[in-house]
This record gives structure tokens, sequence and C-alpha cells, in this order.
């Protein structure tokens, strides 16, 4: 196992510039998108984390033949091996399940472990399956398999109960071949949702309402292959600027799309950080000493991001005041919290909030990580956290962060991996 070692300062300062990679959660359904094609599918700005090289080996086993070079990624499916995405890889990343979707809709048949639970809550697919079905597919639930079936998908209209960024994804990418049209209410409006229906659109697709509430597409016989170029990662570009609040000495950060992080950069400067678009891919962030507490509540796109909640929260551990941080999307994600104590933080968890009473000087110590969003706020406290601060079960941080050691040392952070 490997752990990070920070030699955290009070007082430091982070200076220079940092590149932010392609977004994990854009890449992640794209590369399931090439299962509804038999042609080739370029994608570029692709991030080196874990979970695409989860998604890689799933789609291996399904079948499929890719070529991965830097941030380049060519993937084909000529033909299908199999039908099932095991437990194993799905247990390894829920997003596993984006691969039901094409598979049903170009096969006919798919078969993925059900994801059970993970350290951020319940992972229920209830809205998925539904849809599906609505899509006049059948459905078992046996031996902790989703298994589907359907001769052809019938489009319909199909309303989310709730909104739902992996099964607004599902369900678009089944719907392309269905027969005739498929209108999605109450769709998820991440900018991750809109990069996907780009993809598709170049695929082929017939699809109106990108970014909206409703989509509207009108199911083809086929879809081509396409070259698209991966938007930047919100969520990366949301850690640094974390960073940049807490350490920084004018850090730019570039590669990033503001307009994706519009809520997050609002609170961030209603707490005084001084935050500056340099243009439509750059922004300039430094350390404010007299931060103001800000109350969040997480919520689907444009709101704001909870993959953005911890980090947000280590943050406000550093603000005069009290801010009452709400997680509404997943029933556990505060796994952080214990861990944020041991480094000194005064935080309460009530229910679905957390209450942070700031500001609070962070000492160095042991900590565990969770879950990815977890490990990137124990990462950006042990920066300011006067002494050394280990994060063991490091893995997590690699599942969607590419080389961050590497881009926070570039800023003059006194960070390490070791060996356990
Ligand atoms: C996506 O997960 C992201 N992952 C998550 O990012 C992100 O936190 C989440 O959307 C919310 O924005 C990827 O895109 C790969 P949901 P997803 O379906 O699609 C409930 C990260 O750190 N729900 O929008 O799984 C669900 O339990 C990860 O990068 C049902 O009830 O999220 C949750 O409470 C973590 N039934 C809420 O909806 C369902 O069938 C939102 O889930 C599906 C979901």
């Amino acid at each position: 196992m490997e752990k990070i070692k920070i030699r955290g300062r009070h007082d430091l300062c982070l200076k220079g510039t940092v590149k932010i990679s392609g977004a994990k959660n854009a890449v992640l359904p794209a590369i399931a998108a090439s299962l509804l094609t038999k042609e080739k599918v370029h994608l570029q700005n692709v991030p080196q984390v874990k979970d695409v090289f989860t998604i890689l080996t799933l789609m291996k086993d399904l079948g499929a033949e890719y070529e991965i070079n830097d941030n380049s990624l060519c993937v084909q499916v000529r033909k299908i091996n199999s039908y099932e995405a095991s437990y194993t890889l799905v247990r390894a990343m829920r997003a596993s399940i984006l691969v039901l979707g094409p598979l049903l809709a170009r096969y006919g048949k798919a078969m993925v472990a059900l994801p059970g639970g993970c350290a951020i809550g319940s992972r229920p697919t209830d809205l998925h399956i539904h849809g599906f079905e609505k899509l006049g597919a059948s459905i078992d639930l046996e031996h902790g398999y989703i298994r589907a079936e359907s001769s052809r998908l019938q489009g319909t209209k199909i309303e989310f109960e709730r909104k739902t960024v992996g099964g607004t994804e599902n369900l678009l990418m089944a719907a392309c071949l269905a027969k005739g049209e498929t209108i999605l209410k109450n769709c998820a409006k991440e900018p991750e949702v809109v990069d996907l229906c780009t993809l598709l659109i170049k695929m082929g697709a017939r699809i109106d309402g990108v970014g909206e509430d409703v989509i509207r597409i009108k199911g083809t016989a086929e879809l081509g292959g396409a070259s698209h170029n991966i938007i930047p990662d919100r969520i990366e570009s949301g850690t640094f600027l974390i960073a940049g609040a807490l350490a920084g000495d004018s850090i730019t950060i570039k590669n990033v799309r503001p307009d994706h992080l519009h809520t997050v950069i609002e609170k961030m400067k209603y707490s005084g950080v001084p935050i500056t678009e340099l243009s439509t891919h750059s922004l300039i962030v430094s350390k404010q000493e007299n931060l103001k507490a800000q109350d969040i509540t997480t919520s689907p796109y444009p709101g704001f991001p909870t993959d953005m909640q911890a980090q947000f929260t280590v943050l406000m551990t550093q603000a005069e005041g009290t801010s009452i941080i709400t997680e509404t999307i997943f029933d556990r994600r505060f796994s952080h919290i214990n861990e944020l104590l041991r480094l000194g933080a005064n935080i309460e968890v009530s229910g679905d909030k957390a209450i942070v009473k700031g500001k609070t000087h962070l000492s160095g110590a042991e900590t565990t990580a969770t879950d990815l969003r977890a490990s990137a706020s124990l990462v950006l406290a042990g920066l300011i956290a006067s002494g050394e601060t280990t994060i063991t079960e490091a893995h997590h941080l690699d599942r969607g962060y590419e080389n961050l050691e590497k881009k926070l040392i570039s800023l003059g952070a006194d960070i390490e991996r070791i060996k356990e």
C-alpha cells in the first residue's frame, strides 16, 4: 500500500502555474459510448487516472480494442466477446454501470453487477433500471446482477424521479439506437452530461435539448466513429482553487472552464477569496487571510457540486465564524470529517449537516483516506497543517487526480508518496 507524506506550514506559499487535466467524469461515459459503434472513437485530453484504466479493463473484457498514448485514446468495439461487467470491476468503480445502456442498445443484452454501497453512501440503480424498462427492456435482478435483454429498444417518455448524472447518461446512450423518439425529463445538466451529448452528436446521434431538463433523442439504426476533446476537470480545478485560497501566492490555473465552476467561484469570492478570470480558460487565485464563513448546500448542477463539498469544508476551517455544510446528494459523504478533526478542525456532524467553526490552526497528524474527494480534502488540510501529515490508502486519490503530487510540488508544496 502507499501513503502520502506532507510537511505542511501554516504560512505555506504556493506559487506558479498548474494545468488542469481532462475530466474523469466526462471521459468515463465517453469511453462507454464507444460501445455504440463499430468504428473508432478518438478521445483527446484523457486523464491518466485509475478509473480510466479500470473502465478500459472492463471494455477489453467486453471485446473492445484500444490504444492510449499520453492523453490520447482510441477505442474500437468491432465485436463483443462478453456482455458481463463483473462484480470485481463494478465494485472497484460504480461508473462501470455506464456500459449497460450501450450494450443493451447495440447488442440487446447486458449483465452488470449491482454496485452495492461505497464510502459516500448507498449507490442505488433504480432510476437506471426504471428507464430501461420504460424503453422495453426486460430486467431481472438475480445473484447480485442486473440482467437486461431487449430485441430492439422502443423510444418513449421517461421522467427521472430525481436528477441522476449516470442515469441520464445511461439512458441517453441507450436512446440513441432505440426505435423512434425518446424524451428524457428531469435530466442532469452537469457539464459532463453535455460533453457526452456533444460526442454522441459527433457520432451521428440526433439529440435536442442538450444541457436542459428535457432532452429529446431520435433513435438511429447505427452510429459512426468520432474524434472528441474531453472537457477540463471542474472538480480538479475547484480543488486547486481551494489550494490557492488556503496557501496561494497568486497561483495560475490553466485549461479550466470557469463557467463550469460558477457556483464554487461565487461562494469562494463571497468568502473573500481573490479569484480573477484571466481568460475563458484560466484563473488566478491567492490566499486570503480574513476569510468569511459561508454556508453551502450541495445540489445538482448548476448548484454547488457534492464533489467539492469536502474540499470547501477545509477552506471553511480557516474562515472566521460558523459555516453550515449541507450534503443533499449522498447519504454518507462526511467520512473526511473525522480525519479533519485529527488535524485540529472544529466540526460537528448532525444529520446531513457539518457545522464548521473557524478559524482553527491545523497541526499535522496521521490520517486515512476513505474515498476520492475525502482524500483530496486531507491533502489540502495537510498543506497548511503545521508539521507532518500522512495519508494512508492514498490509492483513492489516484482514481480521479492525474499527477496530483507532481502538480503540487511544482507549486512549492513539500509532499511525497512512500510505500508502506
Ligand atoms: C456521478 O455519480 C459522479 N460520478 C459522482 O462523482 C458525482 O458525485 C455524482 O454524479 C453527483 O454529481 C461519475 O460521473 C462517474 P447520481 P452518479 O446518479 O452518476 C441517487 C466523484 O467523486 N440515485 O447523480 O453515481 C444516488 O444515490 C464521483 O468523481 C438513485 O437514488 O450519481 C445519489 O444520492 C463521486 N437511484 C443521487 O441519486 C439511481 O438509480 C445522485 O446520484 C441513481 C442514483
